[in-house]
């Protein structure tokens, strides 16, 4: 079994639904409290053990990169006034793992991201990030997968079961139950327009064997007119087994209005410097 060290953050994306705050701001900048989006989930990458970071960019995008590197300016001011505390998590962001970037030129999908990182990956597997999910769990939800991928040493999909109702949104799989939070991919749709095969929904996160690399290639435009990674799992799952991982926490659509609202006022209910005035406010509300 190789080991999981690098992960792919897709960031290429015009955030049109939050419109007009990303027209000069990538999404991934957005705040939650304090941190923008893209943080919390190299953090989890990063505290399950990943060390390389490959984040596939666009147009727009550059804030990206200036929040990962060092700022010489920003730390000599901040070490000038005394402001240690600040300071150390400022130099904690800059050396978080290894940062690699890559651009995507068109917009033609998730999947399209993926396979632009080819010869960064190497024929090596390697796992998936979507930033918009935010997954607030005890265990990490990466590391809860990696625990999956050491026993069956092939990809593995996150999934957490969602109305039916919601189904369009996800791509969904058939799967058979193998362990208490797994199961064997039987099947998978994109955004399914009919009636859904489960209510298993893919989240976004991915262990993926090279294999995705070759399915990619033979993938036609699907939902959207877009390259859909799910599209790809698909060709796939033809010729190489693929689990899902139902992972355990909590987890946010932060690309989407409610969704990024909810994460921001959870997390900030976890902040113990800003809890009992937040508590205090939220319940003065007339509701
Ligand atoms: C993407 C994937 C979809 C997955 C979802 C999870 O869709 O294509 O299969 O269920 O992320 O967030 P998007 O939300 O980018 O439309």
């Amino acid at each position: 079994m190789v080991d999981i060290r690098k992960a792919v953050f897709p960031a290429a994306g015009f955030g049109t639904r939050f419109l007009p705050a990303t027209k000069a701001i990538p999404k991934e900048m957005l705040p939650l409290v304090d941190k923008p989006l893209i943080q919390y989930v190299v953090e989890e990458a990063k505290s399950s053990g990943l060390q390389e970071i490959i984040i596939v960019t666009g147009m727009g995008k550059t804030a990206i990169e200036d929040h990962f590197d060092t700022s010489f300016e920003l730390e000599k001011l901040l070490q000038e006034r005394g402001k240690y505390e600040l300071l150390k998590m400022i130099e904690e962001v800059s050396g978080m793992v290894h940062f690699a970037y890559t651009r995507q030129k068109k917009p033609l999908g998730l999947g399209h991201a993926i396979s632009i990182t080819r010869n960064l990956i190497n024929n090596e597997p390697f796992s998936v990030f979507l930033g918009d999910d935010i997954i607030d769990s005890r265990v990490p939800a990466m590391k809860q997968m990696i625990g999956v991928y050491k026993k069956y040493s092939t990809s593995v999909l996150a999934v957490q079961k969602v109305p039916r109702s919601d189904a369009r949104l996800y791509g969904i799989i058939k799967g058979k139950k193998v362990a208490p939070n797994v199961y064997r991919v039987l099947d998978l749709v994109e955004k399914p327009k009919g009636t859904p095969p489960s209510n298993l929904a893919i989240i976004g996160r991915y262990i993926l064997t090279p294999g995705i690399f070759n399915a990619l290639e033979v993938t036609r435009p699907g939902a959207g007119g877009e390259i859909q990674l799910t599209d790809a799992l698909k060709i796939l799952i033809q010729t190489e087994e693929i689990y899902a991982c139902e992972f355990e926490g909590a987890r946010y659509d932060a690309g989407d209005k409610l969704g990024f609202l909810k994460a921001n006022v959870s997390l900030a209910l976890k902040r113990p410097d800003i809890r009992a005035d937040f508590v205090k406010f939220l319940k003065g509300l007339k509701l």
